[in-house]
């Protein structure tokens, strides 16, 4: 019998020359992209968009050589989707279960364009049963640049749907220290390195030079990831979001973490683009959320 995470139960969405379905790192199916611009990989588990690249242009997405590939285990790198909560939570997974869920591919699309989109869902699991009914479904366009939407819909017929949803996306970027974000200038935020103490943003740039894991709090604007050294520019543009995390490990940390490379925080940085913290969401019955993002580059 054909385990239901195999990738051989998804050879029916195959496109030629466009999806192929194989087997992935530590076995886990994934799902090759080609389009008229670009190569993209996406595995089941946690629709974890791991690669995204232009034609002639180096990844956009960082993705550590260092990450497990377990079933159940986050992949470290690319697109982790966060929901139904950010951060820890006493004795529950980080950063919520849809990351380490396996998704359903329910649409694989050719679009005439020369792009391609899939369409995921969140399964029904045992992690859901606190929850009230609710949809998730996760729309992935790949043509020369990369959509993606989180659609979250409480179908209970009584309750609030009250949940954080973040996607919590990892740059490649060719070195942190001619790196450069911009976008946030004047915007509050919790700086989880002290405490979750309260800040306000004083730079057009931000230069990341040791631990950083900020939440900007009440900020919808598109985001800018400038970097000199691969003369790229990369924007994050979003819709239904309004917290943006930004996030390096540094060093220390990077060598706490077993999933994760002693020296990959000099090439990545996290621009998420979400709604956590205060800024979580309480759906009413019937309701639906929708989050967008798109990222773009062009060269500097
Ligand atoms: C960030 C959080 O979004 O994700 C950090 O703000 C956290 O606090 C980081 O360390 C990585 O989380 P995880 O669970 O993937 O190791």
């Amino acid at each position: 019998m054909i385990a239901p995470t195999s990738h051989e139960n998804h050879r029916q969405f195959e496109l030629p020359g466009r999806i192929t379905v194989l087997e992935g790192n530590g076995e886990l199916p994934k799902l090759e992209l080609t389009t008229d611009w670009s190569t993209a990989e996406i595995y089941l588990q946690g629709a974890h968009i791991t690669d995204f690249q232009k034609r002639g242009e180096e990844p956009l997405l960082f993705t550590s050589r260092c990450s497990r590939f377990l079933a159940g285990q986050p992949i470290r790198g690319g697109v982790p989707v966060i929901f139904p909560w950010f951060g820890s939570r006493e004795g529950e997974p980080a950063h919520g279960f849809a990351r380490l869920a396996a998704w359903r591919l329910q649409e694989a699309t050719a679009i005439p364009e020369g792009g391609v989109s899939l369409r995921f869902s969140l399964p029904e699991a045992p992690a859901r049963a606190t929850w009230p009914e609710f949809s998730a479904n996760y729309i992935i366009t790949v043509t020369d640049r990369l959509a993606i939407e989180l659609i979250i819909t409480n179908l209970s017929p009584g309750q609030p749907l009250i949940f954080e949803n973040c996607l919590h996306t990892y740059f490649n970027v060719g070195d942190i220290n001619a790196t450069t974000i911009r976008g946030l200038q004047g915007v509050g935020y919790l700086d989880k390195t002290q405490q979750f103490a309260q800040k306000t943003e004083a730079n057009e740039a931000i230069r990341i030079t040791e631990e950083t894991d900020r939440i900007y709090l009440n900020t919808t604007t598109a985001v800018e990831i400038v970097d000199e050294k691969l003369r790229r520019r990369i924007q994050v543009n979003k819709r239904g979001s309004a917290s943006t995390v930004v996030w390096n490990p540094w060093s220390a940390k990077a060598q706490a973490m077993p999933d994760f490379c002693n020296e990959d925080y000099l090439t990545m940085v996290c621009v998420e683009s979400g709604n956590v913290a205060e800024n979580k969401l309480s759906l009413p019955p019937g309701r639906s959320a929708v989050l967008q993002v798109e990222y773009s580059s062009t060269a500097l």
